[in-house]
């Protein structure tokens, strides 16, 4: 009783053949006596049928959803044919039929579309993960770290691992702590990625790593953000940023083709961070469309608008975006809800005006003639345009603007969802200055090279040093990042200085780092890419839950396993700890 055949192989040229399968009841119809089955596995649906005079003719009328079955039978030509399915053109005549287990009334439906709550899916994950949706996205998953592991493996990459159980990683996110029971009152983190051991592996001399790398962080949920997620990290010795772009750029290209046959064109656009901010507000910009940052601040330095010339007058700026024949798609109402928006970011308000031959909105009429012209002229304003302003910090208006550009698109569907836009983020800042902390902070990770032109900006004015440091950028995703490192300790030590580390705390810290650099360390750099935010772009979902098999709710738990859980007194008291 084995099986000959999957449910998704049979077609017209295999008339006649007696052929074996299995899989699960999809669903049973019973039509003036023939008994009909749709039969599942992981490559597609076969119809059976099984006629009144079968011997096994009872079991096919107490078949239920989901029950395993085998089946013995021949293939005939179906006389309705269904042409949604590759099998459609056939059915099995079913001789022989056998239940190989039966099967609960499942909670969830087994099919594509489906109702049940997010919650009740990821409980019965492994019911959810029947839906051939679902399976297609794991399977996608699958090719996807395929053609990684064969470009790379192509490319001379050795793939290596590291510790799971280790010292905190500096990526910013809150570290998740193991209580080590050998050593009283110590813990290890687990890795917010492998950064430092990839360095230490270019030290070694292993000159191209990779390995598809579990991470973790501490840090809120999002849409595109699970506390375990996985990255294609990579790291190289001795090439220069361009050959570290191409590479990753052509191992996307392979990535795309291998996984869902689309061709994306290389190389890919580079667009400074200065750049991206100023124009789309965001360093991971999506330019599927327009609605570009403009910054209109020297119309207004002599305004009747208090608001728009106060701000000027204070260093400040005006900043601008144009709806584009759409005007008359925002009522006062619905301007008052994109208000909201930019408010969530901080801007104290939304002026606007619409332009109809001439401009109207409740600021037109402090406007000067002058002021209208220069609008018109700078930011090509037509009939039916809506203009929105907000004043204020420069760093508020981009982001505030970024928000806004996302929520009109959003509104008036102006994303066409069927193309990839890739671009690079390059030429970063070192560090973001915490005014509220009064301190440094690294903007990639405390390793990364200052540009060799900005080497000396480390020591007289470390706001305007950039780095090394590029992001690739799909759709508005960050979908990697990566930069050249320190591989001179003077650079290092001076970076933990300006971070803000005393000698001892880097010591303590990257003790083993600093010491590893003194001993003939290679020029080095990398990037990794989120797999599992790839995966969501290859699959077009917006839910990086679909694209793991096992993943946690925004509130970090799973509710199949129940975790987190508490556990038993004897434990806490063997790890010397106890909770409050
Ligand atoms: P970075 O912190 O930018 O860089 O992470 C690299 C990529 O990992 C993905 N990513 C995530 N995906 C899902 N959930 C999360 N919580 C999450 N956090 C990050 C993103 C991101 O671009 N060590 C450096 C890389 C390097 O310098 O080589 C690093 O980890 O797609
Ligand atoms: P007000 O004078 O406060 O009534 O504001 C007049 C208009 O200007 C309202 O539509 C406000 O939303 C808008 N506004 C106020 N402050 C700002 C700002 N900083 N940037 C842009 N618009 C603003």
């Amino acid at each position: 009783m084995n099986r000959t055949h999957n449910n998704g192989e049979l077609r017209l040229t295999d008339l006649n053949q007696e052929v074996e399968l299995k899989g699960w009841v999809q669903k049973t119809r019973n039509l003036g006596g023939l008994v009909f089955v749709d039969l599942r596995d992981r490559f597609g649906i076969t119809q059976i049928v099984v006629n009144p005079d079968n011997i096994n003719y009872q079991i096919a009328t107490e078949l239920k959803n989901e029950y395993v079955i085998y089946v013995k039978g021949t293939v005939v030509e179906r006389s309705s044919k269904n042409k949604n399915i590759p099998t459609g053109e056939v059915e099995i005549v079913a001789a022989d039929l056998k239940i190989i287990n039966e099967a609960k009334q499942p909670p969830i439906i087994v099919a594509d579309e489906t109702d049940a709550l997010e919650d009740t899916r990821l409980k019965y994950r492994y019911l959810d993960l029947r839906r051939p949706v679902m399976k297609n996205f794991l399977i996608t998953r699958h090719l996807a770290m395929r053609a990684t592991r064969n470009y790379l493996d192509e490319n001379l990459f050795v793939e290596l691992e590291t510790p799971i159980l280790t010292k905190s990683t500096p990526e910013g996110a809150r570290d998740y702590l193991v209580p080590s029971r050998v050593n009283k009152g110590q813990f290890y983190a687990l890795p917010q990625s492998p950064q430092i051991f990839k360095q230490l592996f270019m030290v070694a001399g292993f000159e191209k790593y990779y390995q598809i790398a579990k991470c973790f962080r501490d840090e809120d949920l999002r849409a595109d953000r699970q506390p375990e997620f996985t990255q294609i990290d990579i790291e190289t010795s001795f090439l220069n940023q361009d050959e570290i772009l191409t590479l990753t750029e052509e191992m996307l290209k392979k990535i795309f083709k291998e996984t869902i046959n689309y061709e994306i064109k290389i190389p890919f656009e580079r667009l400074t961070y200065q750049t991206a901010v100023n124009t789309y507000g965001s360093d991971k910009p999506d330019r599927r469309f327009g609605l570009l940052l403009n910054d209109v601040s020297y119309i207004f330095t002599n305004s009747e608008f208090a608001v728009f010339k106060d701000t000027v007058t204070k260093g400040k700026v005006v900043k601008a975006i144009v709806v584009k024949n759409a005007a008359d798609k925002f009522s006062r109402k619905q301007i008052d809800k994109l208000q909201e928006v930019v408010k969530l970011y901080k801007a104290k308000g939304l002026a606007w005006l619409k332009y109809e031959k001439e401009f109207s909105g409740p600021i037109a009429k402090f406007l000067s003639v002058e002021e209208k012209v220069a609008l018109v002229n700078t930011l090509n304003v037509e009939d039916n345009d809506l203009l929105l302003f907000v004043a204020d910090d420069l760093a508020i208006a981009n982001i505030a603007l970024g928000k806004l550009r996302l929520a009109i698109a959003d509104k008036l569907a102006l994303i066409a969802d069927s193309n990839y836009d890739f671009c690079w983020v390059v030429d970063w800042p070192v560090y973001e200055y915490d005014s509220e902390e009064n301190k440094y902070q690294a903007l990639h990770h405390p390793f990364t090279m200052p540009k060799k032109e900005d080497l000396n900006l480390l020591y007289t004015n470390p706001k305007e040093c950039l780095a090394d440091a590029y992001d690739v950028v799909c759709n508005g995703y960050e979908l990697g990042g990566g930069s050249l490192r320190i591989h001179d300790q003077k650079i290092q030590n001076r970076m933990f200085e300006v971070l803000g580390f005393t000698k001892e705390e880097a010591d303590e810290q990257f003790g083993f780092l600093l010491e590893a650099l003194k001993y003939g360390t290679p020029p080095h750099g990398g990037i990794a890419l989120g797999l599992d935010r790839l995966v969501m772009l290859l699959t077009k979902t917006a839910n990086i839950r679909d694209v793991i098999a096992f993943p946690k709710t925004t509130t970090a738990q799973c509710p199949m396993t129940n975790a987190p859980s508490l556990v038993s007194a004897e434990q806490l008291a063997e790890l010397n700890l106890k909770t409050k």
